[in-house]
């Protein structure tokens, strides 16, 4: 037996055709029952924890896509130990208003740490979620920090007086290309765990069970 839309009944070559009458007609509303339905869906879609559904979702989203992109620019987000901020600042002997930039900054707290000591520090990201952190970081803090949501490879490196990061081997060949060509004489380097190969460092700051810390200075 097979039902149809048309109106009317009948045998189709040996098969009984049932046909569906019309939808009735809501004399209250004025409304089918799929104009109704719709309109109940739209209303669900409109109801503030639909709403919420819908950003947490797209949010997740957001989060899970950034980190595997991330991981395709770089590396995804792996925060450095706070006990080693002061090595880097150590390192870095910052001077009032010089500028500290972090290379893929995380959740932004070596960038915190730099403007404590004085740095004009930027930071920049292209994860969603330690991004988030670091806004967060930025709006309680009483430092004047830049986070910024961008990829570093389009940064423009020329003003940067340290640069710190806490990034993958794998990309070092291309860093070191980028370094080398936008960052003016006595700019410091500053590599976290890895260091940069054929480049001489001016410092090693190696402590037990820590990752290594490596300075280097543009000639
Ligand atoms: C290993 S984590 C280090 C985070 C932070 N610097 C710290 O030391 O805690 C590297 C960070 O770089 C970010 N990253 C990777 N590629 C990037 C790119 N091309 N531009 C901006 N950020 C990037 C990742 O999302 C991640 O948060």
């Amino acid at each position: 037996m097979v039902d149809t839309p048309a109106l009317g009944a009948g045998t189709r070559k040996g098969m009984e055709v049932r046909v569906l009458s019309p939808a009735p007609f809501d004399s209250t509303h004025g409304l089918r029952p799929l104009d109704s339905s719709l309109i109940s869906l739209q209303s669900s879609m409109t109801s503030p924890l639909h709403f919420i559904y819908t950003l947490l979702l797209i949010l997740i989203f957001l989060i899970l896509l950034t980190f595997f992109y991330s991981l395709v620019r770089a590396i995804s987000w792996v925060p450095m130990w706070s006990k080693d901020l002061v090595r880097v600042l150590n390192l870095a002997q910052i001077k009032p208003g010089q500028k500290f930039y972090d290379l893929g900054c995380g959740d932004g707290k070596m960038v915190l740490a730099a403007a404590k000591a004085g740095a004009q520090a930027e930071g920049f990201e292209i994860s969603v979620l330690p991004y988030l952190i670091a806004k967060i970081r930025q709006l309680v803090s009483k430092e004047k920090i830049k986070i910024r949501f961008k990829d570093f490879w389009l940064v423009d490196l020329s003003q940067a007086d340290v640069i710190f990061f806490f990034l993958i081997p794998r990309i070092y060949p291309k860093l070191k290309n980028k370094l080398s060509k936008e960052l003016k004489p006595g700019t410091k380097v500053i590599a976290y765990l890895w260091p940069i190969p054929d480049w001489e460092p001016v410092q090693i700051d190696k402590v037990l069970n820590r990752p290594t810390i490596y300075l280097y200075q543009i000639k």
